[in-house]
């Protein structure tokens, strides 16, 4: 059987988990890469027997020469929508862009767009639905171990969009994918944060009503303190779950009980599951884009609610990134000026950032 062959844009930190996923399945190759750093390019080449002659600066030079079925999208949030579009204009057979979708809702409409119009299948690096612990989670409140979900909570760093994406996105994935209905939230932002290029909060909570009747709480960079993992409160008893662990508590655990599960990876289970998905062994994917596109749709409901002062009803109409508008409008305005990056130590040389416009 052909190889899928695979080519992955910008080869820096999480260009490695993706490596490591598709190598855990000897159906996949990994045949050419693109960054515009050649540093950062030459090393992970290196580091994965990419034949120099399929090595790009340019990304796009990559899409047009080697006829990829897999492009995985391994940059910066503003540049997601970008790559992604300019990958599906070459029609492989699919596209695995990284978290968060997007920095807004146009550019995630247009991402879908683009992956419809060319027949690609899209799916976003929500990796972590494939964590046992997750799935468990999933299969006991849908089995009715804590009775109705009424409260859920997590509490983040980071920023929203960057932590925020995976805690939404594996809470409605444990709820069995609910739709949030509404959102009322908040932001801090005295100083001029950024994450990867992308204006972030100094800190904000929001409160979504969901579908099933769950409200969820997530609280970001209110304490120094932080995980991807939450708790949910039902009717009948409450789980916590953490990517490798699950504790239930109702009438008959008689305490907490602690479910051992055998540690995954899940960059390996992402890789299994796109295969399966390729190779219509499922016919709906995890990670989908549109599930995605609703993560992101909620978490940048939070910004617009600051902006507006309201209870946002979605659909969220905004298409352009919300925190942005809050900034550009006067509504936070930077007590303490000076911009940094919170993901500078990812920047090679003598740069702290990329050029924020730029990027964008
Ligand atoms: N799924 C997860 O758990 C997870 C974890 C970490 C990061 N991420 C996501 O992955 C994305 C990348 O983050 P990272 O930590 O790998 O960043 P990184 O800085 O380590 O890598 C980004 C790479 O993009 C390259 N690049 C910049 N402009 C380019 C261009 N025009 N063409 C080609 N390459 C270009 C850079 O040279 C760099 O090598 C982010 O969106 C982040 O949110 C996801």
């Amino acid at each position: 059987m052909d190889k899928v062959r695979v080519g992955i844009i910008a080869t820096g930190s999480i260009a490695r988990a993706h490596a490591r996923g598709y190598r855990a399945h000897p159906e996949y190759e990994i045949v050419a890469i693109a960054d515009s750093n050649g540093e950062a390019l030459n090393l992970f080449g290196d580091q994965h027997n990419v034949d120099p002659t399929h090595r790009y600066l340019d990304f796009r030079a990559m899409l047009d020469r080697e006829h990829l079925d897999v492009v995985s999208v391994c940059s910066w949030h503003g540049q997601h929508a970008e790559m992604t579009i300019a990958a599906a204009a070459h029609s492989p057979k699919l596209i695995l862009c990284e978290k968060p979708m997007a920095v807004n809702l146009g550019e995630a409409d247009n991402m879908i767009v683009a992956a419809k119009r060319n027949k690609v299948k899209l799916a976003i690096g929500h990796m972590r639905r494939f964590y046992r612990g997750w799935e468990l989670a999933r299969a006991l409140v849908a089995d009715g171990s804590i009775g109705t979900p009424q409260r859920a909570w997590s509490q983040i760093r980071d920023g929203l969009l960057n932590w925020g994406t995976h805690t939404l996105d594996g809470l409605l994935f444990v709820l069995g994918d609910p739709k949030v209905e509404r959102v009322i939230g908040n932001i801090e932002r005295k100083t001029d944060r950024y994450e990867r290029a992308m204006r972030i909060e100094d800190a904000c909570m929001g409160l979504m009503q969901l579908s099933n009747g769950c409200q969820v709480l997530i609280e970001s960079d209110l304490t120094k303190y932080g995980s991807i993992n939450f708790t949910i409160y039902g009717s009948e008893g409450t789980i916590i779950i953490d990517e490798n662990t699950v504790k239930l508590m109702n009438a008959s655990t008689q305490g907490w009980k602690q479910y051992e599960i055998e540690q995954n990876d899940p960059f390996a289970g992402q890789a299994q599951g796109l295969l399966d998905w390729l190779n219509g062994k499922v016919t709906e994917y995890r990670g989908e884009a549109t599930l995605a596109r609703a993560t992101l749709e909620a978490l940048l409901a939070v910004y617009e609610s600051t902006r507006l002062h309201e209870a946002i009803t979605m659909p969220l109409l905004t298409r352009v990134t919300p925190i942005d508008l809050l900034v550009e409008q006067g509504h936070v305005p930077v007590q303490y000026p000076g911009a940094y990056d919170i993901r500078s130590f990812l920047v090679r040389g003598e740069a702290m950032s990329w050029d924020i416009d730029s990027a964008r």
